[in-house]
């Protein structure tokens, strides 16, 4: 049995998912693993374009968007340095901060869900998560903490959006539950209670 895993953590902006990372791969090291903490989109060439598309620099159509992330995700499994596939080869647990599934919610808000699943399908043949872990917030919640901690707002981080996006997120979970791991975790509790939820969880995996 192999005992470093790959885990990706889900949800709309704000749920909580780089809180969750850190105090997840924190507690992992704490026990003895090698944990390689990751996320998309991907510090990487296509990831930068995404980055300025998000921040207004670049204007590109959703569907443009879609295919970037397409290629981003590609490259963040690949890439010969720190692609996520020669970490595990070397032996890290490693955690991203959001993967596929982002891109069935994203985007399945503004195409064809099934579409943004079928150009995907590379990654999901090369890679799926030993668990998904979708931090559930609403979206007047996410509103109020990217309101709290931003002086102005990306792309996709309307009220409307974002609850458009969380109803594509369980979309996509029930029409995948057959072939993921994915375990719901309520986001509106305190971090601490997440977490040790998050960790009794992966034990059992
Ligand atoms: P994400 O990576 O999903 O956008 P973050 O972890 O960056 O989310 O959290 C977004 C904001 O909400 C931050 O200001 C963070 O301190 C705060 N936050 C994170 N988790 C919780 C929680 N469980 N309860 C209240 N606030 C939280
Ligand atoms: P991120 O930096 O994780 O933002 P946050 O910390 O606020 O959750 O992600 C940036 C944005 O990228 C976020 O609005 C979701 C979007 N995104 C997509 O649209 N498609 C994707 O495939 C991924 C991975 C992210």
């Amino acid at each position: 049995m192999k005992n470093n895993l790959f885990i990706a953590f889900e949800g709309i902006d704000g749920c909580g998912k780089s809180t969750q990372v850190k105090l997840l791969s924190d507690h992992l090291k704490k026990v003895g693993y090698r944990v390689y903490d990751t996320c998309e989109p991907t510090g990487g060439p296509v990831g930068s374009v995404i980055r300025n598309i998000f921040n207004h620099r670049i204007e590109a159509d959703h569907r443009t968007i879609a295919g970037l992330f397409v290629a981003d995700r590609l490259d963040h499994l690949l890439n010969k340095t720190n692609g996520i596939l020669k970490k595990l080869e070397e032996g890290y647990t490693v955690i991203t901060d959001r993967y596929y599934f982002s891109s069935y919610a994203y985007h399945g808000t503004h195409m064809p869900m099934d579409w943004v699943i079928e150009s995907n399908s590379l990654s999901a043949g090369l890679l799926r998560p030993d668990l998904n872990i979708y931090i559930d917030i609403s979206p007047e919640i996410s509103m109020q903490r990217l309101n709290a901690g931003r002086s102005s707002m990306e792309l996709y981080e309307t009220m409307e959006n974002l609850t458009n996006v969380r109803s594509k997120y369980f979309e996509a979970i029930e029409k995948l539950k057959h072939l993921e791991k994915i375990f719901i975790t309520p986001g509106d509790r305190s971090p601490e209670l997440i977490a040790e939820n998050i960790r009794n969880e992966i034990s059992r995996i």
